[in-house]
Parts: structure tokens; C-alpha cells; sequence
């Protein structure tokens, strides 16, 4: 199964993003766009994005009725996105409805992954504000074998969980997992962080490093060094 690093795109401009990009000469990364970018640029900076040779991850979201996020999804798969999401907690059917609407008249369609719990959200959040009273780790396991049901490829979650979503739904159900830091690097605002080679033994399918790479004094060396460390 492909592996691969992606790069968070956590700026807030294109002049950012192009200028973060244009560092990266010879081996294009794949990319995650999320919400903030997204919604002050619109869907011009994925068509640009993909031009200039990157794999897109669109990080939206999704969460609404099943035939709203039908015909979204049918937008997104036009862009030509290589992976997207959406929240499993939508229900079966608003996955299936998802799927629906990503798949190409050719048959082919983006990676499409779950968001089960957010990582924001803790027992007690989830018991007072959402009123779910089963244990977090089998509330996220749940969701991820919904997702499975509805045909999805994998899950968004933290490098610790991935060993068992794979126990849980199999070797071929993708783990995308954020949270990762290099050994001798900053940990910011993550709590439970590991580094691209743990990442890359406990089974992670896909890595999504933000800051280690944005925020060094050369991001492209940064980058490099995720990848070695990561596919080894
Ligand atoms: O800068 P950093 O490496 O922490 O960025 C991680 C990226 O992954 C950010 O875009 C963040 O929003 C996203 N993410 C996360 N934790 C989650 C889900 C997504 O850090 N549970």
C-alpha cells in the first residue's frame, strides 16, 4: 500500500503557500489544504496546487444530510483531489451517500477517510456535550468499522491508535495520522506526539506533519527527514 508524508498547508494566504512551495524543487509533496485556506482561497488554489504536480489531501470535513454531502462530494471529486473526509459520527448512510457522490463516471474516485472523535474532544466532552457514555477508544472503533461498512478507505487518528484500527478493521484500512514531531524537535500545542519512524512501526499509512516542516529554517532538509524516517 502507498505511504507517503503530507505536509500540512496551515497558512492562510496563497502568496504563503506558493512562496512554502516554491522551495521544493525536485520532489513534489503530497499536500493537505484545510479549512482556513480553503475558504479564503476557494477551489482556484487546489486547481493551482495540482498543477504544480502536488497530491492534494482536501480537509473539509463533511457533515451534513446524506444527499448534501452526496452532491459536495461530487464538486470536491471534480477538483481532482487525491484524498478527502468527513465526520463518520454523519451516519452509514451519509458515508455511502458520500461515496455516492466521489466516484468518477470512470469508476475511480479520491481516498475518502473518517474523522471519528476529534482528538479535542475528551470522555467528558463527549459524555456531557454529546451525551455518548461508552469509553472514548470504543467509541472511535465503532466509528471506524461504520466507516468500513460504508465502503470508506480509513481514518484520520493519532499514530497511537493506528496499530489498533488495523487490528480492528484490517491492514488495508488506511491510518492517517497527525501528531507527529521529530525526536529532537518542538512539540507546540500536540500532546501525544510521535516521531516519523515510531509512526512508521506501530503502522501509520499516511503521516501529516505541519510545523516540524513549515516553521524550520529549511523545509525542504525538514521534509527529507520525515521521509527517511518515515518509508525508512
Ligand atoms: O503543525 P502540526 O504538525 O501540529 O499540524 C498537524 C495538522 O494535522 C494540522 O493541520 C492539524 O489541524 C491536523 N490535525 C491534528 N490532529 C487531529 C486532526 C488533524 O493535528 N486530530
Amino acid at each position: 500500500m502507498a505511504k507517503d508524508v503530507i505536509i500540512a498547508l496551515d497558512f492562510s494566504s496563497k502568496e504563503q503557500v506558493f512562496a512554502f512551495l516554491d522551495n521544493f524543487k525536485d520532489r513534489k509533496p503530497f499536500v493537505k489544504i484545510g479549512m482556513e485556506l480553503f475558504y479564503a482561497e476557494g477551489p482556484e488554489i487546489v486547481k493551482e496546487i495540482k498543477r504544480r504536480g502536488h497530491k492534494i489531501f482536501l480537509d473539509l470535513k463533511l457533515h451534513d444530510i446524506p444527499n448534501t454531502v452526496m452532491k459536495a462530494m461530487k464538486v470536491l471529486s471534480s477538483l481532482d483531489v487525491d484524498m478527502t473526509n468527513l465526520h463518520a459520527s454523519g451516519t452509514i448512510s451519509m458515508m455511502e451517500g458520500a461515496i455516492k457522490g466521489l466516484t468518477r463516471e470512470d469508476g475511480s474516485r479520491p481516498i475518502l477517510i473518517a474523522v471519528t472523535q476529534l482528538t479535542s474532544t475528551d470522555q467528558t466532552a463527549m459524555e456531557n456535550d454529546l451525551l455518548i457514555k461508552e469509553p472514548i477508544d470504543k467509541v472511535v472503533m465503532h466509528y471506524a468499522r461504520n466507516a468500513k461498512i460504508a465502503g470508506l478507505d480509513g481514518v484520520v487518528c493519532s499514530p497511537l491508535e493506528a496499530g489498533k484500527v488495523h487490528e480492528t478493521c484490517g491492514q488495508d484500512f488506511i491510518t492517517v495520522t497527525p501528531g507527529v514531531r521529530f525526536a529532537d524537535g518542538e512539540k507546540g500545542d500536540q500532546k501525544r506526539v510521535m516521531t516519523p519512524s515510531e509512526a512508521r512501526k506501530i503502522g501509520s499509512d499516511y503521516i501529516v506533519v505541519g510545523r516540524p516542516i513549515t516553521a524550520s529554517e529549511d523545509p525542504v532538509k525538514a521534509y527529507n527527514r520525515c521521509i527517511e524516517e518515515f518509508l525508512g
